[in-house]
């Protein structure tokens, strides 16, 4: 499903009966669609109405693995795809009983996001209930206010615009304004006409919106907040000095990490600031790297070395109890190749971020580089 209402009722629906559900995303066809929704054992596709071709074309695959197909229209006249919108219409509105849910609790996988790298298939990351909870924080984070309104334009299959986005909104029960999908040309019209105050971005939308023809009006809204990642330092002085006073909250984090950083003061160019709660619970560190041989350098007894404030390291995060790394559905070995074993002592785990960060002495976090085989999941097609 893309971007539309019946994606928020139809995953809440789900949550209801205790589902967890996998987010495809919607660009996805033949090969690539199977491959993604096999991965998690899925056995029921949802489809929105305008996808009724691409599951068409997988659907032989899918009547073969006995996969229950729906689709949000009235009727369906394709054998083996059944329509759902008719049967919602006719689904009872008396409480469901709770028996169905109760097997779930916070550690449960309340979704599967997938994430893709520079090499191999995407991989399906994890979410838990309690991080999709910890995450819907973020907006109460950076001074959302019962009164905003957010924009969502970004795909509601990535970590940014459901848990950061719709998650965090229906947390703080704010409106949201969901488009279908990002337009340069559009953007500010929607911001005027629906008084929207928080938008979501990633590096390049942020570009785009500098990119465009300069406008009387560019300063006419409403828009005081800005949120997220990969804003490069002179875009971001750009887009400030044209489209006015809004505060900018760059953010690092990935769906699948276990630690995140925000820059709520707004330094130009830093991906997050340390902050006291990273120092509850939190037990992260920059270690030296060598990128030649693609692995960490080790001291003389084999462990990792921390490297001093203001020196570029590679960030990696300590697994725990309060600071869970859920892995990827059924694939053990990516799993593994985010885990780093014997760190800092005999026996200790780390998630391995794959990011290379500078902390200065006033604790803001620049992003560096990023090595291995992750890298940010930035949805080209937007
Ligand atoms: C936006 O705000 C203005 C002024 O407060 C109000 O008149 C208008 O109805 C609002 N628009 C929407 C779509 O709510």
């Amino acid at each position: 499903m893309g971007n539309e209402p019946h994606y928020v009722w139809i995953w809440l629906a789900l949550v209801k009966l205790g589902c967890t559900a996998s987010l495809l995303n919607n660009n996805i066809r033949s090969k690539s669609l199977l491959h993604c929704f096999s991965c998690c054992e899925a056995k029921v596709l949802v489809a929105g109405a305008d996808l009724q071709a691409a599951v068409e074309e997988v659907l032989p695959a899918l009547k073969q693995q006995g996969i229950r197909v729906f689709i949000l229209t009235e009727d369906c006249s394709v054998e083996g795809i059944e329509s759902l919108c008719d049967k919602i219409q006719q689904a009872s509105d008396q409480p469901l009983s709770p028996q169905l849910s109760a097997n779930i609790d916070i550690k449960s996988p309340a979704l599967y996001i997938f994430t893709s790298g520079t090499s191999g298939l995407p991989k399906a990351a994890i979410v838990s209930h309690e991080k999709l909870w910890m995450t819907s924080f973020v907006l109460s984070l950076v001074g959302v206010r019962s009164d905003d309104i957010i924009y969502i334009y970004l795909p509601l299959y990535h970590g940014g615009g459901f848990l950061m986005g719709l998650c965090g909104a229906i947390e703080k029960g704010i409106t949201v304004v969901l488009r279908r999908k990002f337009s340069a040309s559009q953007f500010w019209n929607d911001c005027r006409k629906y008084n929207v105050t928080i938008i979501q971005y990633i590096g390049e939308i942020m570009r785009y919106l500098c990119n465009t023809p300069k406008r009387d009006n560019d300063r006419d809204h409403k828009v005081r907040l800005a949120l997220g990642n990969g804003i490069r330092a002179d875009t971001w002085a750009e887009f400030l000095q044209r489209f006015g006073d809004i505060h900018i909250c760059e953010c690092y984090g990935s769906t699948e990490g276990n630690i995140g950083f925000i820059n709520y003061v707004g330094k130009i160019g830093a991906v997050g600031k340390e902050h006291f709660i990273h120092k509850m619970g939190y037990s992260y560190a920059l270690i030296r790297y060598d990128p030649e041989k693609e692995e960490p350098v080790k001291d003389s007894r084999g462990f990792c070395i921390r490297v001093p404030r203001g020196e570029t390291g590679l960030l990696v995060s300590k697994i725990g109890e309060r600071t869970p790394f859920s892995g990827y559905a059924k694939n053990e070995q990516q799993t593994e190749k985010k885990r780093l074993r014997n760190v800092f002592v005999k026996g200790d785990l780390y998630f391995n971020s794959g990011d290379l960060l500078k902390i200065d002495n006033e604790g803001f976090v620049f992003f560096q580089d990023r090595v291995g085989d992750t890298f940010r999941c930035i949805d080209k097609t937007t």
